[in-house]
């Protein structure tokens, strides 16, 4: 059961030729769509939790984490432009792994998409609350209805995170009526994005607040915090790892890219190497300036970002000004050093810009639940296209609802490392697919070749398993989990159901008129 059941790579590449969306992007605007769907609650939010975990050592933290993404991303750009349709890491592990295998990656994908959502979405509510209603309406909500239980800075947490839910079912209820984000409000969204960054480095790198002494100790937790404890500046490039998530967004556009071979790598690296770049100045920036030491538990070891007793001491006095217990990082930084302006500015920005963030993330889930229901490996009914707005309307109600509970009742941090064990283990299985494919298939026309692959692959494999060893052992523990359940639903459901093992070769091309939804997708010519 394990291997077989592969589809057929022939019968992928005779639809996606068929499909022939026109070519038009270039290696600026791919960069553009990548840095529009990887800034988000990453830098802007978790930086915080960063600082929690690793101190200074953030820096080397975002150093490591973008590294892996980028041997990944090279993976992603050989089988992306090599396999140019919808479902991503699950249809590339279909071509080579065969079901079962894409079945977990798909599965794996739901904690990669979604939940990153729900995290996006408390994200914003950070913004929401902290810049919106306090520093411009001066209201503020009540405790209860500001954080889920156990949240970062709620003190002893709230109840359910209200503004978290709103956004994510208003985000969900543009996509089911077909909004797309188009290039022009991407592009104009990436722009207010990069100035908040721009100006927050500007900033604090040349404020006179800024002491090197800020850096030392520069890494208080160590280098590896202990197995499980999620801490030390590689427990930190895990968590960190989330503010890369949705690089391989970019590589779903390959198929509409002009020379593939030379702008698809171009758009993946250069959009995650100018992220590595810019989130490292920020961390810098931030520590620099107000200082990011971890607030220490028992034994020398930070407490854990997002718990409760984290909570109880940030409420303390003593640590009212403490990067480590904003929810708000990076407006909290500015305001702290004497720039309540412009930090309220870049509240704006991550409130204007973060829902994007998460309508990428939605859409990506809807449509990996999409291309799995009409294999067959999920009910059919949940590929319903809406007969006016010609939108997968079920499966983006379903996708969005859940998003909303997540995002109402967890904390963020929780909530990005669960996401990145997802994301690590599909990243990996792209790799292996990448490797499969390039062994029994060696004269197929590749639009991009990642150089070395044979250093490359093993690197990415190596570098995913490493990271997620280093999650805390709470994100460790939910994919085994989640796995166990997914594979109870494949032998209950999905196998018995799957065309491909009903003897139908299907290939999904795409949802009737998508052309029109689909993020930054030309009409087809
Ligand atoms: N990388 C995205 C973010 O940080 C998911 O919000």
């Amino acid at each position: 059961m394990i291997l077989d059941r592969v589809k057929p790579l022939d019968a992928i590449l005779a639809t996606a030729e068929k499909k022939s969306l026109h070519r038009s992007l270039g290696a600026i605007q791919l960069m553009l769509f990548g840095i529009g769907c990887i800034i988000g609650t990453g830098i802007f939010v978790l930086t915080a939790a960063g600082a929690q975990k690793a101190g200074p050592g953030l820096m080397l933290a975002f150093a490591i984490a973008g590294t892996v993404c980028i041997v990944a991303a090279l993976c992603y750009a050989e089988i992306a432009a090599m396999i140019p349709v919808a479902g991503s890491a699950y249809t590339y592990s279909y071509a080579s792994m065969g079901e079962f295998l894409a079945w977990t990656v798909g599965w794996g994908l739901i904690m990669e998409y979604a939940i990153a959502a729900s995290a996006v979405s408390v994200g914003w509510s950070g913004y929401f609350s902290g810049t919106i209603l306090h520093e411009f309406m001066g209201v503020d909500l009540p405790s209860w209805l500001a954080a889920g239980p156990l949240a970062l800075g709620g003190a002893e947490g709230g109840f359910i995170n209200l503004p978290a839910l709103v956004i994510a079912l208003l985000v969900t209820g543009l996509l089911v009526i077909g909004t797309s984000e188009s290039a022009k409000v991407n592009a104009i969204l990436v722009a207010i994005k990069v100035t908040a960054l721009t100006a927050f480095i500007a900033l604090t790198l040349t404020s006179s607040d800024f002491s090197p002494e800020r850096f030392n100790p520069f890494l208080p937790a160590g280098l590896f915090g202990g197995w499980g404890s999620g801490v030390g500046a590689v427990g930190a490039a895990a968590t960190m790892f989330f503010a890369y998530v949705g690089f391989d967004a970019v590589s779903t556009a390959a198929e509409e890219t002009k020379n593939p071979q030379r702008n698809v790598p171009i758009g993946l690296v250069g959009s995650l190497l100018f992220c590595t770049v810019f989130y490292i100045l920020v961390a810098a920036g931030a520590i620099g300036t107000i200082g990011g030491q971890p607030i220490m538990g028992p034994g020398g070891i930070p407490f854990p970002a997002g718990s409760e007793e984290l909570a109880r001491q940030c409420a303390l006095p003593e640590y009212a000004g403490a990067l480590v217990c904003s929810d708000e990082a990076l407006a909290h930084v500015l305001r702290q050093i004497g720039f309540s302006g412009i930090g309220n500015m870049l509240g704006i920005a991550a409130f204007l810009a973060l829902p994007s963030v998460i309508l990428v993330l939605i859409f990506a889930q809807t449509r990996i639940f999409f291309v799995m229901s009409r294999d067959g490996l999920l009910p059919e009914k949940l590929s319903a296209v809406h007969p006016r707005f010609k939108t997968p309307h079920v499966v983006t109600i379903i996708t969005g609802l859940a998003v909303a509970v997540g995002a109402a009742f967890f904390p963020v941090g929780q909530l990005a490392d669960i996401s990145n064990a997802g994301t690590l283990y599909a990243f990996a299985m792209v790799a292996f697919a990448v490797m499969l494919v390039r062994r029994n298939d060696p004269s197929r026309h590749r639009p991009f070749r990642v150089p070395a692959l044979w250093l490359v692959g093993p690197l990415t494999v190596f570098g995913c398993v490493f990271l997620f060893v280093n999650l805390p052992i709470s994100a460790m523990l939910f994919l085994p989990i989640w796995s166990v359940i997914g594979i109870v639903v494949y032998v209950g459901y999905s196998r018995s159901h799957s065309h491909l093992g009903r003897g139908i070769v299907e290939v999904v091309d795409d949802i009737e008129g998508e052309e029109t939804s689909i993020p930054i997708h030309p009409p087809a010519e």
